[in-house]
């Protein structure tokens, strides 16, 4: 596992997601309620593009049939049997620079 940067806090949109590819992983980095969640981008049932949704209630919205990811255990809301990966994330603080989202993930 790997603290890997993924983006700036401030290229983040509060309630939306946005689209991360790095080191072989194709993820969602999603703000919500002025939290930061990584999860996996695919979504489990077609493949829907989960940094492409909205968030609602806690969850990350499946923008292709509206499947709803609990963005804290990445548990389909509902249907406890259907998850996503999450990833732990961290917000670190570069002095003198905006600050940088990192999530650990089991590369490098
Ligand atoms: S592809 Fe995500 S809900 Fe259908």
């Amino acid at each position: 596992m790997a603290w890997t940067t993924l983006c700036e806090l401030n290229e983040l949109e509060e309630g939306r997601g946005k689209y991360v590819e790095i080191g072989g992983f194709q993820l969602a980095v999603v703000l919500s309620q002025g939290q930061v969640h990584v999860t996996d981008n695919v979504c489990p049932h077609a493949g829907g593009n989960l940094s492409e949704g909205h968030v609602d209630n806690g969850c990350i919205v499946c923008p292709w049939h509206s499947w709803p990811f609990e963005l804290v255990t990445g548990q389909l809301r509902g249907a406890p049997g259907v998850a996503i990966r999450i990833y732990k994330t961290r917000k670190i603080q570069p002095e003198g620079r905006s600050a940088l989202i990192q999530a650990d993930l089991p590369i490098f």
